[in-house]
């Protein structure tokens, strides 16, 4: 009972949200994936509401509910993990009271980006178990804001061993301690790690030089310390690298790649000495 309640809930929260902004364009719409967005009203079209996304078959492919104020109404047996051609989902600053992210995620096969920041609102971790194979093909998690509250080992193991196919991981102020695990090298595509505003408490780990896809690193007020390592610096596809608000974190500039593709370094309240290049030339 309390299960179709919620899942209804959950149909009344959608449709409310979406029908207050409704644009019907041209009806697209498969009974079937209508039916599971809002089971109630036969008649709307929603490939054309704002916030939804269709494939040309018709089937919802995209979601974008952020900052909705949805407070309850998804959990395991939510309609909306019956969206099997979702590709992408943004729940980001709504505020759901899980312990865990639903295991239920795991069914959203297609699915290539999840933003659930500020979502949360409780303890959450990010376990993406898929029962249906081994890895799960998302690409982009955004987890920023959600008290994950893990040792690097756990949520580290947790994320390499079912998302192998990661591209951009953003964990930033989501109480992470460290150390951070290494079995994220497994996550060979990853081209963005953001931890920014944890505290783990450790030298800044070598291996991120392993990367070798690594376009952008934040590290900024994670209480790192020591010396960075300055071969960072030489990861050849590396753009971005913040490392602000470590005010224990040493490091030099070293002498940078000609051909590579650093664009940004941000190291304000850092212990870091940089000594510019020689102004007359020599
Ligand atoms: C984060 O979660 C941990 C473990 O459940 C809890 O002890 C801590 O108080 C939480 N922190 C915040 C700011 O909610
Ligand atoms: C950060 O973690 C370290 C080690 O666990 C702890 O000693 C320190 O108090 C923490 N700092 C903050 C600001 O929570
Ligand atoms: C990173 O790569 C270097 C050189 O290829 C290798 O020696 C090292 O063991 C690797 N580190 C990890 C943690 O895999
Ligand atoms: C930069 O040049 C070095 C040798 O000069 C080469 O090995 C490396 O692949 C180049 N990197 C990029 C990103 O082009
Ligand atoms: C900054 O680094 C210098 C050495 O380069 C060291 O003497 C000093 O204690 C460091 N300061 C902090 C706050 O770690």
């Amino acid at each position: 009972m309390r299960i179709i309640f919620i899942t209804w809930l959950f149909s009344i929260a959608i449709l409310t949200i979406l029908c207050i902004r409704t644009i019907p364009v041209y009806s697209q719409c498969l009974e079937d994936q209508k039916s599971l967005l809002v089971n109630w009203t036969p008649s709307n079209d929603y490939c054309g509401w704002k916030g939804v996304t269709c494939d040309q078959a018709g089937h919802v492919t995209g979601l974008d509910l952020n900052s909705e104020f949805i407070s309850g109404g998804i959990d395991q047996s939510s309609s909306l993990f019956s969206l099997r051609f979702l590709e992408s989902l943004n729940l980001a600053d709504n505020s759901f009271n899980w312990k865990q992210i639903p295991s239920s995620f795991g069914y959203l096969t297609s699915l290539k980006y999840l933003n659930l920041a500020n979502a949360v609102t409780a303890t959450s971790e990010p376990k993406f178990n898929n029962p249906s194979s081994e890895s799960h093909g998302l690409t982009e998690l955004r987890l920023d804001g959600v008290n994950i509250s893990a040792p690097g080992m756990d949520w580290g193991q947790a994320i390499s061993s079912s998302l192998t196919n990661l591209r951009v991981l953003s964990l930033s102020n989501c109480y992470l301690s460290g150390p951070i695990d290494s079995s994220l090298l497994k996550l060979q595509s990853l081209s963005e790690i953001h931890l920014v505003s944890n505290n783990l408490s450790l030298p800044v780990p070598e291996f991120f030089v392993n990367f070798t896809n690594l376009i952008a690193l934040s590290l900024s007020d994670s209480n790192s310390y020591g010396r960075f390592p300055e071969k960072i610096f030489q990861v050849p596809t590396l753009q971005t690298l913040q490392l602000s608000n470590n005010i224990k974190l040493q490091g030099s500039l070293p002498e940078f790649l000609q051909n590579g593709s650093l664009q940004r370094i941000v190291l304000r309240s850092t212990n870091f000495s940089v000594r510019l290049p020689d102004s007359t030339g020599n």
